[in-house]
This record gives structure tokens, C-alpha cells and sequence, in this order.
């Protein structure tokens, strides 16, 4: 029957937890409906293979998650569905352009962002998106633009109501928040739930009972948890920023009008500067090694936004397959370090750096100075 109301059959289509946390995690984004899935890439795959089909045209931002962009490049184009990717900072004009040049224009049924950006927290412009997506549809053809808002978690911006269709997580970060569960979300109108909902449950991907309760007792700390991590951030961002032996800091705390088209963005659709923080150490991959194995109070991971602080390497952990000319040109490169900030005391997590900074042996070509001005830093 079309109005049926589906109840609680079996734990694949959906089950108690499941259904009270999907109620319960629509709140943040204002969303009609979430779907819950067993791991941020399910969630993500899931919902490009619903909306996505052989003929189709996928416009994507860069840089986005590895996962992902393996599961688009290789996946989605075996499938024959034609991709196109822009890079942060490109216009409206400049991406009306690329979606021209693709020969597919006509067939463009989606534009997947991911802001603010993994690993450099660059921003995209929601609006402008949804506004090309505008532009690009017709009567029988709604353009779509999902946005993976993984870094923000649900706090520090809210997709749906900057005009994208769908908002993704990976509740493996902030959501869970204790690095005790790999979960992932998509949210979006009641329309668009029920087109992703049924391959959710032929494709397995859903998330099981247990993880539905760890998700459940991890929401009731969420806002406490974000915002000390913002607060800590904020603190380790500045410590980084007056340090002789670093170079720059990627924090969006930091954006300012020097940077006008980054600053709109940032002032226009996020809430809050978020608890990423990554900087360019002085040397190269040497001088960053250093640094991260003489950390001792953060640990040294790949994942983000739990209660406790991490720090990696993208160029060779999360984002080693990226190209090496994709990387010089993402500002991935050697001397980069990405630091995903807990809610340790922040004089403790300074102190940490600190330490580990001393440890760093800098060379004096690094910094081009004299060997007495050396002996100062
Ligand atoms: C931005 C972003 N999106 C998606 C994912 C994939 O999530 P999961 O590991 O939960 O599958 C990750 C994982 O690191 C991520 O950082």
C-alpha cells in the first residue's frame, strides 16, 4: 500500500536506534529526513549511486576526501558516468565553463563539494553552487549538489539551508566524537530520503543497533565537545602562527580581508573557524617526521574530530595517492602537518608542540638567515 507505514520488520531496513537517532540528528540541519549508514564511505557511495546514472554528468570539487575521489575515479567512470572536477577559488564563470567544456552539459545531474576542504580547509561557495545547479537544470532534470560537511560536523554549518540538496557526514568524526564507532549520514527532504533509503537496505549499508546507540550517547555531548575543540583550536592556531619554525597556518580563524574571496565565503556560510588546524612546518618532510614522532600527548592518526587531539601527514598518509602535480597544486607538500584539535587542556596541547618543535633541527638554508640569528629560534 502507497501510505503504509513501514514498521519494524527487520533490522536491515531499519531498527529502534536507528530510527530515534535519524529523528534526532535532522535537528542540526534542519533536514525533513536522514538515512544512517554504517560508515561515511557507504554513505557517500550509496547516495552517488542512487542519484547517478551510466550517461550522467558529475561535477566535483577538489581537494575531497581520498575514499571518495577513488570511488568517483574509478568506480563511478566504470559504471560510464562522465566526471569533472574545479578547484578552490574558481569562479562561477570559471565552472559554467568547465561543465561547457565537458561535452556532457546537458547531462550534468550533480555537483559534489566538499567544504571546508581535507586537508587545507579551503572553502567552496555553497550558494554559488546550488545557484549553477539552478542554471544547469530543466523541467525534468533537477541538478543536485550534496555536500560533504564532515569537517564542521553539524554545528559549524548547515548546507540545506545555504541551498544544497543533500548534506553528508562521516559520523566516524565529529558525530561519534570517541573513535569508538565508523558511521556515516545523509540528510536531505523526505523526496530525497526515500529515493536513498530502499539501496540502503539492498546494498547492506545501513548502520546496525549497536551503532545507533554509541551514536545516540555521542550526540548528547556534541555541542560541549565542538565547541572546546573550536576553543582549543583557536589557541594552537595562534602558538603555530608565532612560531619561528613555522611557516604558514591553514586556519580559518585566521581569513581575513587580505583574502577577499575566501573571507566571503567564510563570513557568508560557516559558523564557527572549526578545530582543524594544519601549517607548513620549515623544511619538507625531514623537519615534519621530526615534529611528529616527537609528539607525545597527540597521537599520531589519520582520523579527526574525536576528544582526543591527532596529528598526521597528509602527503604521505591521507593524502599519498593524490598526483604529485595535484599536490604542489592543492598546497599538499612535504612540510605540511594536519592536526585535528581535542578537548585536552590547550597549555597541555601547546606545551606538546612546543616540545616537539624543539625537537625539530633546522637547517640554515631553511631559513636563510645567519647562523647567529639561528641560534635565537
Ligand atoms: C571528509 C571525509 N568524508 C568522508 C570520509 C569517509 O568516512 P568513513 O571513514 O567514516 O567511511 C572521511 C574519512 O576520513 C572524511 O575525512
Amino acid at each position: 500500500m502507497p501510505n503504509e507505514k513501514l514498521g519494524l520488520i527487520y533490522s536491515r531496513i531499519n531498527n529502534p536506534d536507528l530510527e530515534i537517532l535519524e529523528n534526532r540528528l535532522t535537528l542540526w540541519d534542519g533536514a525533513e529526513e536522514c538515512a544512517v549508514f554504517d560508515s561515511g564511505m557507504a554513505a557517500i557511495s550509496t547516495t552517488l549511486l542512487e542519484f547517478l546514472k551510466p550517461g550522467d554528468l558529475l561535477m566535483y570539487s577538489l581537494p575531497l576526501y581520498g575514499g571518495t575521489e577513488h570511488f568517483i575515479e574509478t568506480v563511478l567512470t566504470k559504471y560510464g558516468i562522465h566526471v569533472v572536477y574545479f578547484k578552490t577559488g574558481e569562479t562561477h564563470e570559471e565552472l559554467t565553463e568547465i561543465i561547457r567544456n565537458s561535452g556532457h552539459a546537458g547531462s550534468l545531474k550533480m555537483i559534489y563539494i566538499e567544504t571546508p576542504a581535507n586537508p587545507t580547509n579551503d572553502l567552496i561557495d555553497i550558494e554559488c553552487c546550488a545557484q549553477l545547479a539552478k542554471e544547469f537544470s530543466t523541467e525534468k532534470n533537477k541538478v543536485l549538489v550534496a555536500v560533504d560537511n564532515t569537517y564542521f560536523g553539524p554545528l559549524w554549518q548547515h548546507p540545506l539551508k545555504l541551498g544544497a540538496d543533500i548534506v553528508l557526514y562521516s559520523a566516524t568524526k565529529y558525530i561519534g566524537g570517541h573513535s569508538d564507532v565508523i558511521a556515516g549520514a545523509v540528510l536531505g527532504t523526505k523526496e530525497i530520503i526515500k529515493r536513498i533509503k530502499p539501496l540502503r537496505t539492498f546494498l547492506g549499508s545501513m548502520a546496525g543497533p549497536w551503532t545507533g546507540w554509541l551514536l545516540l550517547r555521542s550526540l548528547e555531548t556534541l555541542k560541549p565537545r565542538m565547541e572546546t575543540q573550536t576553543r582549543n583550536a583557536k589557541h594552537v592556531a595562534e602558538f603555530l602562527q608565532q612560531h619561528t619554525k613555522v611557516e604558514k597556518v591553514y586556519y580559518l580563524g585566521f581569513l581575513d580581508e587580505t583574502n577577499p574571496t575566501q573571507y566571503a565565503i567564510y563570513t557568508k556560510q560557516c559558523l564557527s573557524a572549526g578545530a582543524m588546524v594544519s601549517f607548513d612546518i620549515r623544511g619538507g618532510e625531514k623537519e615534519a617526521f621530526q615534529f611528529l614522532n616527537n609528539l607525545k600527548l597527540i597521537k599520531l592518526a589519520v582520523s579527526l574530530g574525536s576528544t582526543e587531539s591527532l596529528a598526521e601527514h597528509p602527503a604521505t598518509m591521507t593524502h599519498c595517492d593524490v598526483p604529485d602535480q595535484e599536490k604542489i597544486e592543492l598546497n599538499i607538500s612535504d612540510r605540511l602537518i594536519r592536526l585535528s584539535v581535542g578537548v585536552e587542556h590547550y597549555e597541555d596541547l601547546i606545551g606538546d608542540l612546543k616540545q616537539a618543535l624543539d625537537h625539530v633541527v633546522v637547517e640554515r638554508e631553511v631559513f636563510n638567515i645567519t647562523s647567529k640569528e639561528l641560534e635565537a629560534v
